[in-house]
This record gives structure tokens, C-alpha cells and sequence, in this order.
């Protein structure tokens, strides 16, 4: 629903749903990006490098994010993104979609308003409570053709809206009896990911443990053809993590994905690859960076701005040699 009381569908917007993009990043062997933004910057910066290598994209919104910048404003953010990416030209497929929906009612007033996407999270919920809340979701955003993404499995670690101590792994035995009962269209599970910047707790020079490709294999083996999603896969890049330690700020034992095991994942049923905290981390670096080299500095645009830079050659970076969807577009 807008503000005037209207609803209005993603496709009057220019918004993609995410069939037709999991449909060739599964025939193709790579996966969409999934990019969080709460801010002008972040949207930008994730715009800007896909044009510029090519690959579609999901612009996630989360309930967080929602509050923070106001969900009015986010919407005709995300609309104000494809008018500029159409007037400079050579446009890329952009999916607005909802990351970690936790009701009914949030789900259908990102529908109303022109997401094309919404997860609908009810992977804490017991089972049966889980299906019974994702299929509520798929029963209303199918008629207006907006694709929808259920989880199985809990992933450990803390965001906002986000929160669990201990991760429980999905169960392969359940998603095809999940898939079938919901609709869903695409499915999160739960492989050793987490969300944040302190994924695993590993001593120095210790490697962390690697996801369990195994309960991905069964998966994939028992809904063949399923595009699949991966939550909390930021890589915490090192050299981001020493800047911001380097500058004033104390992250260490930070530690995420490492980008080869993603890069494996893409080239499987895994079609979707969630990642916020790495942005995040960029943009902390970048400027604590400025405000430690220029005290002086106190105009937004210049810090803001360089974090921007840094975030388009990070993103670019995913694209190209994690998630292989450059050039996909
Ligand atoms: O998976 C959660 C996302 O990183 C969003 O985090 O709820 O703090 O906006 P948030
Ligand atoms: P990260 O915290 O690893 O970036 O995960 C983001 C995510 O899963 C958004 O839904
Ligand atoms: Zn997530």
C-alpha cells in the first residue's frame, strides 16, 4: 500500500521478480547477489557495480531497514535506482525484496507497495507453524506474481530483526515435503552460515570449519532443480578488518566465509547469496580511514563518498571471481 492509499505491482515499478534470474543462474552455475541497503550510498554503490559488471541483482530490504530509513522512503529509493539506471542506459534485472519477513502483514505491505520478492523467515516457528505462515504468504503474493523465499534450518549470529545463538542445521528430509506443502519459489537453508561479522569462533591461524556441502549435495539430490538460498555469507574480508582496527576500531576475531567455499556454492542449486555485513565493513573502514587522516574533515560527502567508491569495487569484486554473475545481466 502507498501512502495514497494505493497498491501498486513491482511491474508498473520496472522491478523484476526472481524466477526468470534463478532459472538461468541455476542453468548457468552462478548465483544473484543479494545486497542489503539502509542508505543513498549503499543503493548507489550497489547499483553502480552491477551495470558496470553486468549482473542482475536482489536489493534486500530488511524490517531493520524499513524503520531506520522509513519504508516510503526505501521504496521510492529502490524505483528512484531503476529510473537512473534506465536514463543512464544499458539497465540490469533488479529484484526489491524483502529480507527476513516475520509476519503476514509485513509481507503483504511490501507486496502492496511493489517488492517483487519477499522472504517469508518462519524458520524459528515449529515446523508445522512455519508452513502454515509460508504458504498464508505464497497464497497471496502468487496471484500478483511476486516470487517468494522460505527458510528450514536456523542460522546462528545477531543483526537487528535477526537473532540466534545456536545454529540448528537444515534437515534434508524435510524440504521436499516444505516445497510442495508452502509454494515457495526458493528456499534458504541452513549449512553453517551466519549472519554478522563474527561467524566462527577460530583461535589464531586456525582455519574455520567448512559449510557442510553434504547436507547441500542431499538437499539438491531430493528437490532436484530447487534454487536455493545462502544467508549470512559475508566473507569479513581481512583487509577491511585490519583498516578499521588500524584506525581506532576493535574487531578482532571477526572472521567469515571464506569467498572459495561461496564460489562453490554458487555453482550448485545455490542461486541467491545474501550478503550485508561485508558492506557494512567497507564502509566502516572507509571512514574511520578519512577521520583518522583528516580530523578536520566534517562534510558528509566526503567520507560518505570515498565509502561509496570502495563499495562498488567491492561489490564488483563478488560479482566477478565469488558469485560469477558478471556478465550474466
Ligand atoms: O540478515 C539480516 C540482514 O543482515 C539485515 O540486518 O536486520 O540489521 O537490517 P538488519
Ligand atoms: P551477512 O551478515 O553474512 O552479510 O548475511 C546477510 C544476510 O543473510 C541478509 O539476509
Ligand atoms: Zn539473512
Amino acid at each position: 500500500m502507498t501512502t495514497s492509499g494505493k497498491t501498486v505491482s513491482f511491474k508498473e515499478l520496472g522491478f523484476s521478480n526472481t524466477r526468470d534470474m534463478f532459472a538461468k543462474a541455476m542453468k548457468g552455475g552462478y548465483a544473484v547477489p543479494a545486497y542489503n541497503f539502509n542508505n543513498m550510498e549503499q543503493l548507489q554503490a550497489i547499483i553502480t557495480a552491477c551495470v558496470r559488471s553486468r549482473s542482475p541483482v536482489i536489493l534486500q530490504v530488511s524490517k531493520g531497514a524499513r524503520e531506520y530509513a522509513n519504508a516510503t522512503l526505501l521504496r521510492y529509493m529502490g524505483l528512484g535506482a531503476i529510473q537512473m539506471m534506465n536514463e543512464l542506459g544499458n539497465p540490469v534485472p533488479v529484484a526489491l525484496h524483502l529480507d527476513h519477513g516475520d509476519s503476514f502483514e509485513l509481507a503483504q505491505s511490501c507486496i502492496d507497495s511493489g517488492f517483487s520478492s519477499v522472504m517469508i523467515d518462519g524458520s524459528a516457528l515449529p515446523y508445522e507453524e512455519n508452513i502454515a505462515l509460508t504458504k498464508k504468504v505464497v497464497d497471496y503474493a502468487h496471484p500478483r506474481d511476486v516470487t517468494v523465499e522460505g527458510e528450514l534450518g536456523v542460522l546462528a549470529g545477531i543483526e537487528e530483526h535477526v537473532s540466534s545463538e545456536k545454529s540448528h542445521y537444515t534437515d534434508p528430509r524435510d524440504v521436499e515435503d516444505f516445497v510442495k506443502r508452502t509454494g515457495v519459489d526458493s528456499l534458504a537453508i541452513s549449512i553453517g552460515t551466519s549472519h554478522g561479522a563474527f561467524k566462527f569462533k577460530v583461535k589464531p591461524g586456525e582455519s574455520v570449519p567448512p559449510l557442510r556441502f553434504d547436507i547441500l549435495e542431499e538437499v539438491e539430490r531430493r528437490i532436484p532443480g530447487f534454487p536455493i538460498v545462502l544467508h549470512g555469507a559475508s566473507s569479513v574480508l581481512t583487509p577491511y578488518i585490519e583498516m578499521i582496527n588500524k584506525y581506532g576500531g576493535r574487531m578482532e576475531g571477526a572472521v567469515g566465509v571464506p569467498e572459495e567455499q561461496l564460489r562453490r556454492a554458487a555453482k550448485s542449486a545455490v542461486c541467491k547469496i545474501n550478503i550485508d555485513s561485508d558492506g557494512r565493513l567497507v564502509m566502516t573502514a572507509i571512514i574511520r580511514k578519512v577521520f583518522a587522516e583528516k580530523p578536520g574533515e566534517f562534510d558528509p560527502r566526503k567520507y560518505l563518498g570515498p565509502a561509496r567508491e570502495e563499495l562498488v569495487k567491492m561489490y564488483i569484486s563478488k560479482n566477478e571471481t565469488v558469485l560469477g554473475s558478471a556478465g550474466k545481466a
